[in-house]
């Protein structure tokens, strides 16, 4: 499904974030990326959406090269992709409710099953009473709920998370992984950076490590098996 060959990627300024990398994401897997600060794991996010090019290397979604893709190709990628992004970048000027139906609105969904996935987004994660404050006004917490609520009511086929629960409380990160858990059951690719101890430990999924650009560990699910990859 995403295919990471040999990428590498180094920024004007001489930053090495990512270093010689090969991953393979299988359909349909769940697996969830760990490293410390600075390791390169939204670098790898950003590559792996296309938002950035590769400086040697290439990656693949479905057997297409990311970079040989057109805007059109791109733009129709990045519509079967719902991505939590560290830094949010929630809509500025609209209400909660309103980022998570603006995410909807450029799938072709009736206004109806809009608002109606928007109601139970907000709902799940907590922010019924946030559904009509603008999103300024919210804490960080609720931001990164309301991230959440907007990427994943699209109902991707293939979830970026990066550290989706770093500021939620145990209950609220149960509550979004819960989600993230939900799309893998329903089909979805899902990737998810995290540092969180206690979303790694329960977790039977597959887990790659970063370590200054380069890939370190990646060790298989538990309960997926078959086809294997290892490094
Ligand atoms: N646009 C950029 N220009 C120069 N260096 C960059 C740029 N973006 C990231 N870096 C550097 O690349 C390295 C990897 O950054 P990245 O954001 O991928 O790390 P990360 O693993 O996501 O860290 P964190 O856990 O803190 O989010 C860091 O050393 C960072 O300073
Ligand atoms: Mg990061």
């Amino acid at each position: 499904m995403i295919d990471v060959m040999g990428v590498t990627k180094v920024f004007p300024n001489g930053t090495r974030a990512v270093q010689d990398l090969d991953l393979f994401v299988r359909e349909g897997e769940m697996l969830f990326v760990r490293g410390k600060s600075g390791a390169g794991k939204s670098t790898l996010f950003r590559l792996m959406m296309g938002m950035t090019l590769p400086t040697a290397g290439k990656i693949l979604i479905e057997g297409c090269d990311l970079a040989a893709m057109n805007r059109m190709r791109l733009r129709a990628l990045r519509r079967r992709m719902g991505v939590i992004f560290q830094d949010f970048r929630l809509i500025r000027g609209h209400t909660a409710r309103e980022n998570v139906e603006l995410g909807m609105r450029v799938l072709g969904i009736s206004p109806r099953v809009i608002r109606k996935r928007a109601v139970e987004y907000l709902d799940y994660l907590e922010l019924t009473e946030k559904a009509n404050a603008d999103v300024e006004t919210l804490s960080w917490g609720q931001r990164q709920r309301l991230a959440a609520a907007r990427a994943l009511a699209r109902e991707p086929e293939i979830i970026l998370a990066d550290e989706p629960t770093g500021n939620l409380d145990a209950y609220l990160s149960q509550r979004v992984l819960d989600l993230l858990l939900k799309a893998h059951a329903e089909g979805a690719t899902v990737i998810v950076v995290t540092h969180a101890q206690s979303v790694l430990d329960q977790s039977a999924f597959r887990i790659a490590t970063l370590e200054e650009g380069r890939l370190i560990a990646d060790t298989e699910a538990v309960d997926q098996g078959g086809g294997a990859h290892a490094t």
